[in-house]
């Protein structure tokens, strides 16, 4: 059987353009990479068994070839690629977050257009296995009051996501971005209390913990760290009658009573992350003309969630300008 959409260039020869350019070739899709350098554009198309022909450092030539586009740069080299897709008529889906700052984003949506509408945002929390067996439990714990996340790592990772105008920030832009989004589809639309952070690393925040509450009245927490003396994590929801808590990426929901005593586990499906579900939907889509589930507007919706934090704590850095490592639309 042919996969809905055959030839997909992937813009970036990273870990993520890589890990899901293998996940299209699994799925009989044809890859070819555009990087900064032909021969890494080369070497990571052969790899997966792509038409070598085609790698090139040039997204325009490759758009001849590709009928849809994977963009896995940093956040701020996003848009141009994003928009050089769209307005060839190809399908695009675009790495989380969408840009590096929320003013990046909507200037992309703006130039966008109608194109806007070939974009959809690689947010594989929309698509979390668990996300199925959550909408089960809920009937039992009750609607929702409280929801607790905790993501705790004891470093920052190397690299451009230390380079705040190029990653938009830091713990919050490249990890809490994915929370922000689950938080989003359990409890609506939500309300920023306070955002206070209490570590940096050069331009980014390494430690910043989100308050808040839903338009429903649930509250929320959003604890993230890149410089914790443990790793940890943790979503825990609170209902009015039970509470369930699970880790992300891990197959088990722990069910207990509201008070804590633990009454069972539920087992969820093996696409834990999410990550095969969000390929299909967006191969599906792309294929009938129509943008996947996280269009551009949920995640700019995401990102302004981010933006509303680092206006309570303001970023140290200038917005990128062009030529200082981010694109300038
Ligand atoms: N959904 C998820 O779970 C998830 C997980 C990890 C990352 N991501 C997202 O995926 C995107 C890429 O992340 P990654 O982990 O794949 O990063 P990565 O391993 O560092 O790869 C990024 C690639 O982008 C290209 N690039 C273009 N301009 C660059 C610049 N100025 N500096 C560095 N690289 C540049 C490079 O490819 P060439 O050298 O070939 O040009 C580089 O290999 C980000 O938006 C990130 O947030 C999502």
């Amino acid at each position: 059987v042919s996969p809905p959409v055959e030839r997909v260039v992937v813009v970036g020869t990273g870990s993520f353009g890589q890990r899901r350019g293998e996940a299209l070739a699994r799925r009989g899709v044809s890859v070819a990479f555009v990087s900064r350098d032909l021969e890494r554009a080369r070497a990571a198309t052969a790899r997966l068994g792509g038409p070598v022909a085609e790698a090139s450092t040039d997204l325009a030539r490759a758009l001849a070839w590709g009928e849809a586009v994977f963009v896995a740069t940093p956040p701020a080299c996003h848009s141009e690629p994003v928009l050089a897709a769209a307005r060839a008529g190809r399908p695009v889906l675009v790495e989380k977050p969408v840009e590096a700052t929320l003013a990046r984003a909507r200037a992309l949506e703006a130039a966008l257009g109608a194109s806007a509408r070939l974009v959809t945002v690689a947010e594989n929390f929309h698509f979390l296995s668990a996300l199925a067996s959550l909408e089960e439990l809920r009937a039992s714990a009750g609607p929702l009051v409280y929801a607790e996340v905790v993501v705790h790592r004891k470093r920052a990772p190397a690299g451009w996501r230390r380079e705040g105008p190029l990653a938009g920030g830091g713990v919050l832009a490249d990890v809490g971005i994915h929370y922000v989004h689950l938080l989003r589809v359990l409890l609506g639309d939500l309300v920023l209390e306070r955002a206070p952070v209490s570590a940096r690393l050069g331009s980014i925040e390494t430690a910043i913990a989100l308050a808040g509450r839903s338009a429903c009245g649930a509250r929320f927490t959003l604890d993230l760290s890149w410089a914790a003396s443990r790793n940890r994590s943790r979503v825990l929801l609170v209902g009015e009658r039970r509470r369930v808590h699970f880790r992300v990426g891990k197959r088990w929901i722990w069910r207990a009573t509201r008070g804590g005593l633990p009454t069972g586990v539920t087992r969820v499906g093996a696409d834990a992350l999410g990550h095969e579900a969000l390929l299909d939907d967006w191969l599906g889509a792309s294929a009938r003309g129509e943008p996947g589930q996280v269009t551009l507007a949920r995640g700019i919706a995401d990102l302004a969630l981010v933006d509303a934090a680092y206006a309570a704590s303001p970023h140290p850095y200038p917005p990128p300008q062009a030529g200082e490592g981010g694109t300038a639309l």
